[in-house]
């Protein structure tokens, strides 16, 4: 690996990214990728934006990008882009999106930033440097039990059917201050870094949601896995967050639930 400033490239492109956003919100065309998975002409200019100003700067390496615009170069140098986290919030006009860039060498993500542009935040880290908002450092919240903590989760927008995430979604939330889904698996992995949530965790994500966010996790003290106890790869299908303190004990549930017993039994609808 070399000594090149990936991150402040990144955070430059995600800045430029982001007004771009900025142009398009509130004048949205949705067009449809599928039944409910929309994509807007937002997602696709931010996208041809980050992949030519990557491309320009690294352009041996190679980029995943949502929209498919990427291009398979050195395979050790992986961008990992989602021009617009949050489509749906964004076609909608709820506040709730950032664009997301994430490198990772061999599999591991390097450097990453997330930035939303509405409250100009601008999450970023450096694998062994930290992670900070704007210039403030991010630490993960010392909560240390998961009934004193407040969660996210969210519902993939193309795979609805078969969907089992709500169960997982109940018992948490029977036993914890709430869930969020508030739409952005970017922003709720700068959440947890940032200590305003104790975790999350969401089944099918892809690696452009969740490079950048990670690496933030990570240099923010908190950790990351799959939902069985095992390690996360980029790309893996589930994937939970924490701040670290809180993750046995959610590891412990998501184990009960795996096995089809529940702690808090579904009330039923009474007619
Ligand atoms: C979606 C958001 C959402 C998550 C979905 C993602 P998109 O990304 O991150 O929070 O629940 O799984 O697909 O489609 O808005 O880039
Ligand atoms: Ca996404
Ligand atoms: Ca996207």
């Amino acid at each position: 690996m070399d000594n090149v400033d990936y991150l402040s490239v990144a955070v430059d492109i995600a800045r430029e990214a982001g007004a771009l956003l900025l142009k398009h919100y509130q004048r949205v065309e949705i067009e449809y990728k599928g039944e409910f998975n929309l994509v807007t002409a937002a997602d696709r200019a931010a996208e041809a934006l980050i992949i030519e100003r990557l491309h320009n700067r690294f352009p041996t390496h190679s980029i995943i990008a949502e929209e498919g615009g990427g291009s398979d170069n050195d395979p050790d140098y992986v961008w990992h882009v989602d021009p617009l986290d949050g489509t749906t919030n964004f076609a909608h006009t709820f506040p709730a999106f950032a664009t997301s860039i994430g490198l990772a060498y061999r599999g591991q993500p390097i450097a990453g930033v997330v930035y939303n542009p509405l409250r100009d935040e601008m999450f970023s880290a450096e694998k062994g440097s930290g992670a900070y908002l704007n210039n403030q450092r991010l630490k993960v919240s010392t909560a240390p039990r998961m009934s004193e903590g407040l969660f996210a989760t969210g519902f993939p927008s193309g795979r609805r059917h078969k969907e089992m995430n709500i169960h997982f979604f109940y018992q948490v939330s029977m036993a914890s201050h709430g869930i969020r889904r508030a739409g952005s698996a970017a922003l709720d992995l700068c959440s947890v870094a940032s200590g305003r949530l104790e975790g999350f965790w969401e089944i099918g994500l892809n690696s452009w949601d969740v490079a950048a966010g990670l690496l933030i996790v990570e240099e923010a003290g908190g950790k990351y896995g799959d939902m069985h106890g095992g390690p996360y790869e980029l790309g893996g299908v589930e994937l939970l967050a924490t701040n670290g303190l809180v993750h046995a004990e959610l590891m412990d549930l998501f184990g009960e639930i795996y096995q089809g017993r529940y702690r808090i039994p579904i009330v039923p609808v009474s007619a």
